[in-house]
């Protein structure tokens, strides 16, 4: 491989240095953006693209993958959701409609006016990981933090050895982006997408993410050296996907889980969101599993 991956804290290398307590200025300001498209991705999924309504701002605007930002509806409140698309310019979010906020965003159109604040948290160290093979894997929901870590790769394809998705839900009416996967396929990547239970219209294989991986580890001879991983999706996904990783001596500082947590203020002010003294507003969303499994009841 050309390019040898040095392991790094993720906190120093995504600007979290410049988002620690007490130098947050910037971060409390909420800009006025525009819903300018609304797709449904699934029956309780919506893919929602947002704009800065100042060009100036919405030039300024940057944000990496992984990151996070806090959307707001007037008169409603405010919740954090992971940034889908891949970097500067339109702001994607893919939403699942579950209580209050999410209820209310359900019912607007295209045309409305929200508050943008952030964007917020550690990134995933994708320049780091050029030179290697890349594993992206998703369950569930878990796929709308990965989307801008995939979107990334596909723009940068030549810097990765072998890349695989492994995407697996409970049902096929659960998979969200499935317009994407003709695309990822044809940018050389082997998409694996997997269900749990299957009706007679599910063509595709039946099981669990764990199993496919454990067919590309059988594959390559048992080992997955020279691969980088990106975890996403539940805690009990990420785990038993991350030991098999581990088996496969990928070792645990190569391994980038997002971690969710309730969150209110975004910056480490309201402590909403601690693990012990970790506050994963600031350190987190995106933590090495080395970390994760060095943090007290994180899972
Ligand atoms: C860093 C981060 C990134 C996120 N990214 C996304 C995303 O890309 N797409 C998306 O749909 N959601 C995402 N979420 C979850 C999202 O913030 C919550 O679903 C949202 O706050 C729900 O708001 P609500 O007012 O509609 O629901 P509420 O009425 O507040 O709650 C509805 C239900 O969801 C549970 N819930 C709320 N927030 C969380 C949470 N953070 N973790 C676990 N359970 C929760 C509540 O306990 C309740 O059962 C993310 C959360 C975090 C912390
Ligand atoms: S969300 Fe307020 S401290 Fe993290």
């Amino acid at each position: 491989m050309a390019h040898e991956l040095k392991l790094v804290n993720v906190l120093s290398m995504h600007g979290g240095d410049n988002r620690r307590r007490g130098d947050l200025g910037a971060f409390e300001c909420t800009y006025k953006a525009e819903i300018t498209s609304i797709f449904p991705l699934s029956a309780t999924e919506k893919l929602y693209k947002i704009r800065i309504s100042d060009p100036d701002e919405r030039d300024r605007f940057g944000f990496r993958p992984g990151q996070f930002i806090m959307l707001e509806l007037p008169g409603i409140g405010e919740a954090p959701f992971s940034i889908s698309s891949a970097h500067g310019g339109a702001v994607e979010l893919c939403i699942r409609r579950c209580g209050n906020l999410t209820n209310f965003l359900d019912k607007v159109g295209r045309g409305a006016t929200v508050g943008l604040r952030g964007p917020f948290g550690t990134s995933f160290p994708v320049e780091h990981m050029h030179g290697q093979n890349i594993l992206l894997i998703a369950g569930g929901i878990g796929l709308a933090p990965l989307r801008a870590p995939i979107s990334y790769v596909l723009e940068n394809r030549c810097c990765f050895g072998k890349v695989d998705i492994i995407y697996g839900t409970k049902t096929a009416e659960q998979l969200i982006f499935t317009y994407e996967y003709d695309r990822w396929r044809n940018d050389e990547v082997s998409l694996h997408v997997v269900v749990e239970h299957a009706d007679p219209s599910w063509q595709g294989p039946v099981g669990r993410t764990t199993d496919v991986l454990a067919e590309i580890i059988a594959r390559r001879g048992g080992t997955l050296k020279d691969t980088c991983a990106i975890v996403c999706g539940p805690p009990a996904m990420f785990t038993s996907v991350c030991s098999a990783l581990t088996k496969a001596d990928i070792p645990m500082q190569k391994m980038f889980v997002s971690l969710e947590r309730r969150m209110h203020c975004g910056m480490g002010k309201c402590c909403r969101c601690n693990i012990g003294s970790t506050y994963t507003c600031l350190e987190g969303p995106v933590f090495d599993y080395w970390t994760v499994m060095n943090l007290k009841e994180a899972i």
